[in-house]
């Protein structure tokens, strides 16, 4: 039997294992980015080719876990690009708010997408209640929703714990390491009135059957975070988790990608680049 053909359907199996297990659909993601990763588990299971890595992995089902975790991997850091969060508190938050003003709308709902274990998100909740602080307004005049989501439910137990490393905070300017972490002998613990501020809940980004977290929750997002996540999906994938983006802004919302992602065609006369550098989108709304 042709070998390569072999190979081809072990993999698909080592697609229908994840998905069965995790229900995420390996096999739509960035073709190169997985294969990059698998040959690293492969490497690390002593596997030639994937038909020896799907005998390790029905051989040893904990090994999926391992799969799971490189595929969807977490490098993050508190105030990563940490221009971003300036202009946050600059232009971004003001915007929203001076918006909301008018209407006296007293909501604030924010979203990061691919949160990992927390630190992006966190970041965004500290930088909303430093600019509420530096503009004289109360937390408590606000209806706040901030919400951090991830297909991966162990980073997401994680994120809720507000546990990190040094390497994680190194980032985080003294005086907010000062406020809002408690600094114990070999790691950083976030405040309670920082980590009740945000809901960690389980969404894959890309489903066609829940718009935005948690599902039953309506939409309306002022500002939508997804940042290095849609580098890891295919065309097809990137066009699902934008449906969702545009069924989830509110009119006027903010949506921030990473560096080195944009917007698809199909959804380009949608938003109003407002900041190249941050990657900050404005919605136009559905209407356009
Ligand atoms: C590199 S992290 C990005 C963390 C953070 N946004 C940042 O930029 O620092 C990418 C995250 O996307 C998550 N992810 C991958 N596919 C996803 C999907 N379909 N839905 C939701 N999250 C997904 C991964 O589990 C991982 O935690």
């Amino acid at each position: 039997m042709n070998h390569q053909f072999n190979d081809s359907k072990y993999l698909e199996l080592i697609f229908k294992g994840l998905d069965e297990r995790y229900g995420i659909d390996f096999s739509l993601y960035r073709e190169s980015t997985i294969k990059r990763r698998l040959a690293r588990r492969m490497a690390a299971t002593d596997s030639g080719d994937y038909l020896d890595y799907f005998y390790a992995l029905e051989k040893n089902p904990e090994e999926y876990e391992n799969l799971l975790r490189d595929l969807t991997i977490k490098v993050s850091h508190f105030f990563r690009n940490r221009h971003l969060f300036q202009t946050l508190d600059n232009d971004i938050f003001p915007d929203i708010i001076n918006n909301k003003k008018g209407k006296n709308d007293r909501t604030l709902r924010i979203w990061g997408a691919g949160c990992a274990f927390g630190e992006e998100i966190y970041s965004v909740a500290i930088t909303l209640l430093e600019y509420l602080k530096k503009t004289k307004k109360r937390v408590d005049d606000y209806d706040m929703s901030i919400f951090g989501t991830d297909i991966d439910e162990q980073a997401l137990s994680k994120a809720k714990l507000g546990i990190y490393d040094k390497n994680a905070v190194r980032n985080v300017k003294k005086e907010i390491l000062d406020h809002y972490f408690i600094m114990r002998c070999d790691h950083y613990q976030l405040i309670d009135s920082i980590k009740n501020l945000v809901n960690f809940t389980k969404n894959d980004l890309t489903s066609e059957k829940h718009i935005s977290p948690p599902s039953g929750v309506i939409a309306n997002y002022d500002l939508i975070l997804c940042r290095n996540t849609l580098i890891y999906f295919s065309a097809a994938l990137q066009q699902r988790a934008f449906l969702n983006f545009i069924r989830s802004l509110n009119p006027r919302g903010y949506l921030v990608l990473g560096g080195s992602e944009s917007i698809p065609n199909d959804f380009k006369d949608y938003f109003i680049l407002t900041n190249l550098k941050d990657k900050i989108y404005k919605f136009r709304g559905q209407g356009r």
